[in-house]
């Protein structure tokens, strides 16, 4: 059987990343797309990109960017894949109130682009559609899966609530195979840097090697449920290769506050935080009273996402899929990867 061919939207990315290497391990044809960019962004792939030996796992990249109709359309044309993965977008929650407009054209535009160049190219090629937990906001139930309404509460989570039911329109209208992933917070070492569990391993890394003196962080009360990207790109592959095209959850089940996960970086690192005030006053010191930690209200958002808690049960059951990765492994990679960084 001939080896299959995926093209990667947002293949610079964290799941970018993991996911081109799950697909070349699978003997997968791997294009991805990446922007043009005035500095480089393709450190998360270098290494297969320059590998000589897995190069001949044939990974390409091409420019284009999904709010290029011209480039989405030619790309997908050009390499007629069995597989589109849509994981293109502006993916800060905070930032998509500053740039709503640019968040919406390529988080929700740009699915649609897709999904029209899918319909004019070849019917047959699969669609996976990035969706996020984001989309549960203001969650109208605990834990949230699949029938759970959505309540967004932020540019980006409504732009992700547009490209999940044009998805689910393109299945229905043209039978195209296209399926969405729920996917709840996931993490790595090559997680964006200015997502809070990056910025919590990366800053008490420092503060622990006396790099760094301080961490300001927002809000510390909300709670996530996540996972490791590794376990979530198994799932991403799964969603396509299941026998018709669904929606599932895609989680832990498992939920902490952003200061619980803090305590369990600073646990694993022999860091002692000794927690004083409340709310935006909240503040952790070390043994000797050094301040460590502090909050600022430029960190808080406009409208928050104070609870997320998926159910994964359809996921276990149609694509015997769960995840592998606990939170204290996850926690564990991240910092090791972090101190080796500084240490060199
Ligand atoms: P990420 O690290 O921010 O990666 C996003 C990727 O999209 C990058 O490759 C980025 O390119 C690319 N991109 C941004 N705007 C683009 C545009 N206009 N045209 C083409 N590419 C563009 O995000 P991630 O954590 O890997 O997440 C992957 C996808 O899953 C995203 O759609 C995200 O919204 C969604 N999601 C993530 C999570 C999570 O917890 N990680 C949960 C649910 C859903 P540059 O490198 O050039 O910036
Ligand atoms: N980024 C950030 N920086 N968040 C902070 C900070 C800080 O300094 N301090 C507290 N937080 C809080 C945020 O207010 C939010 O409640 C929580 O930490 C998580 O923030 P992020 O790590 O930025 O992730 P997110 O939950 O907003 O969004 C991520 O997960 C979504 C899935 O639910 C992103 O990866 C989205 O792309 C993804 O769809």
């Amino acid at each position: 059987m001939k080896n299959k061919t995926a093209l990667i939207f947002g293949v610079t990315g964290q799941d970018g990343a993991y996911l081109s290497k799950l697909l070349l391990s699978k003997g997968y044809n791997v294009h991805g797309v990446k922007r043009r960019g005035s500095t480089l962004n393709t450190y998360r792939i270098d290494d297969i990109y320059s590998d000589p030996l897995i190069k001949k796992n044939k990974f390409y990249l091409h420019y284009g960017d999904v709010t290029d109709s011209i480039s989405v359309f030619n790309i997908i044309k050009k390499i007629n894949p069995d597989e589109v993965y849509n994981l293109a977008a502006q993916s800060h929650v905070a930032v998509s109130f500053e740039i709503p407009e640019y968040t919406t054209n390529a988080d929700a535009l740009g699915t649609i682009r897709i999904l029209e160049a899918i319909v004019r190219v070849n019917k047959k090629i699969k669609f996976y559609q990035a969706g996020s937990s984001e989309m549960f906001g203001k969650v109208v139930e605990k834990p949230q899966n699949e029938k759970t309404p959505f309540y967004p509460r932020s540019p980006y989570g409504v732009a992700k609530l547009y490209s999940h039911w044009i998805t689910i329109n393109y299945r229905e209208s043209y039978n195209l195979f296209a399926s969405n992933g729920i996917l709840f917070n996931h993490e790595s070492p090559l997680r964006g840097e200015t997502f809070v569990t990056k910025k919590i391993v990366k800053g008490l890394c420092k503060i622990k090697l006396k790099k760094q003196k301080k961490l300001i962080l927002g809000n510390l009360y909300s709670k996530r449920d996540w996972g490791h990207a590794r376990d979530y790109v198994e799932a991403i592959w799964k969603i396509l290769q299941h026998k018709k095209p669904d929606d599932f959850v895609i989680c832990t089940g498992k939920q902490y506050s952003i200061k619980q996960f803090i305590n369990l970086v600073a646990k694993q690192l022999k860091l002692k935080l000794f927690w004083k005030g409340k709310g935006i006053n909240e503040k952790a010191y070390d043994q000797n009273d050094k301040l460590i930690i502090e909050c600022n209200k430029k960190y808080l958002r406009p409208s928050e996402v104070d609870t997320l808690q998926g159910d994964y049960s359809k996921a276990k059951k149609q694509l015997k899929w769960k995840p592998k990765i606990n939170i204290n492994s996850l926690i564990k990679d991240m910092i090791s990867y972090e101190l080796k960084l500084l240490k060199r």
